[in-house]
């Protein structure tokens, strides 16, 4: 028993011995962790592990990610032979900050929160030199934004990787992939935001003040908003508003008090519409255009507006036609109710003509009773005439005035339709 666990330390302790030579074998007095190891041009090829969006600020347009990009280079130093080294493996697990690291940052970013310490962070070492790290970070940078089609945006964001130091004489970078697909897990979107690619170009940039190229790796990430919570929660309601005023503008039978509280339910419509704008105003940058779906909302109310217009009008007409009574125009009748003959006017003007006319031959002697009774007679007909046109025109124009209203509703809620199926992708 006792010799097992003898035999176990004595294992242990010449694991540890050897990585122990191994790495004092390595890192001997002459490696400067500071100093790039070598004159050379020295390639660093980037593969990207995770990729996810965390938020879109869209006042500030930036994005923020958690990211994990792996870095692989050769070291010319750092390297053994393995036949020569009692040490097993063919890597050897290293702290990064043994080993010189290239400076490969992201160019573009603005803000850079890492994982790990930096004494924490490990390296992978290969017998042949080849060393691969990754620096795990959450990192925001820049991402301007294209509202023209928001909700329904698709934007591209910039993620550059670069040296911040050492020109492409010295230090190159390359990506291992060309394009990456989302992946669960890995490469993904957030609740607002889709990730639909990744992918991978060459953007070398000058330096005007060093005048040097620097190799730089630009990954373009594209993301797609998800535009159902913006329909839900801007879309439907406006639409659902202006058909609600719309209707309650135009609905037939209605007295002129009425007409005066339509107006009023226009203006809470009116303050309610334009609480929506502010909403979408809110969130996007200042931009010096509103987005699609802000247009959709200033259309709404060019609508609601129209339809006020129209309902203020007919208000006036119907308070105009109840106090003077005149007749409406043939046109207007022809038109509006589709009555284009003068059938019940002139049938109602016979009937009292005839009714009236019979009491001249009853009468004959009494002249003057006659003459004084027939101008009488005549003036009751007049009168009743007048009244019976009075009341005749304000049915007619009650009749015109509720077609017109029917009409309204009709046609403002065809635009109402129109405006919505047109913003709509
Ligand atoms: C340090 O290591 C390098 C390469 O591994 C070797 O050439 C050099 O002689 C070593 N120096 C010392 C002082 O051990
Ligand atoms: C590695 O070591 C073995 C044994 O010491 C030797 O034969 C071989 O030449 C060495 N290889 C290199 C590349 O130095
Ligand atoms: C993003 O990178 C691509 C490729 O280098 C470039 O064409 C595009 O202009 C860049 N966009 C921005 C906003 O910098």
């Amino acid at each position: 028993m006792l010799w097992i666990l003898r035999f176990l330390t004595a294992v242990a302790f010449l694991e540890t011995s050897n990585t122990e030579t191994l790495l004092q074998q390595l890192f001997n007095q002459t490696y400067d962790v500071d100093m790039k190891p070598s004159d050379d041009l020295t390639m660093v090829t980037i593969t990207p592990n995770t990729f996810i969006l965390l938020s879109m600020d869209q006042t500030q347009e930036t994005i923020q990610y958690s990211e994990e990009f792996l870095l692989r280079w050769y070291d010319p130093i750092l390297h053994w032979n393995q036949s020569a080294v009692s040490y097993e493996n063919d890597w050897i697990k290293i702290s990064a900050s043994r080993a010189w690291i290239p400076d490969v940052i992201f160019t573009n970013g603005i803000d850079m929160d890492p994982l790990l310490d930096k004494d924490m962070q490990m390296a992978d070492l290969r017998y042949n030199g080849e060393i691969r790290t990754s620096r795990p970070a959450v990192v925001s940078s820049p991402c301007p934004l294209e509202i023209d089609n928001f909700p329904y945006d698709v934007q591209k964001c910039n993620i550059s990787m670069g040296s911040w130091a050492f020109d492409r004489r010295f230090l190159s970078v390359q990506s291992s992939t060309i394009e990456i697909l989302p992946q669960k897990g890995r490469f993904e979107g957030n609740s607002e935001w889709e990730l639909i690619s990744i992918l991978t170009v060459r953007s070398d940039s000058y330096d005007t003040l060093l005048e040097e190229w620097f190799s730089e790796i630009t990954y373009v990430v594209t993301l797609k908003r998800k535009p159902v919570y913006y329909v839900l929660v801007i879309q439907a309601p406006t639409f659902i508003l202006c058909t609600i005023t719309i209707f309650g503008l135009f609905t037939p039978n209605s007295n002129e008090d009425e007409r005066l509280s339509k107006v009023e339910l226009c203006l809470n419509m009116f303050a309610a519409i334009s609480m929506m704008l502010q909403l979408v105003s809110d969130m996007m940058p200042k931009a010096s255009r509103l987005p699609l779906l802000g247009n959709y909302i200033i259309a709404e109310i060019f609508v609601v507006t129209a339809a006020t217009i129209a309902s203020i009008i007919i208000q006036q007409t119907h308070h105009h036609v109840h106090t003077s009574a005149i007749r409406p125009r043939r046109w207007l009748r022809c038109l509006v109710l589709c009555e284009c003959r003068r059938r019940r006017f002139s049938i109602s003007e016979a009937s009292t003509v005839s009714s009236v006319d019979v009491p001249e031959h009853a009468i004959q002697s009494f002249s003057i009773l006659k003459s004084s009774l027939h101008q009488t007679a005549v003036l009751v007909r007049d009168t009743l005439q007048r009244m019976s046109l009075i009341s005749e025109n304000q049915l007619l124009w009650l009749k015109i005035l509720d077609k017109t209203d029917l009409m309204c509703l009709f046609l403002f809620q065809v635009a109402n339709i129109v405006v919505t199926a047109v913003f709509w992708r």
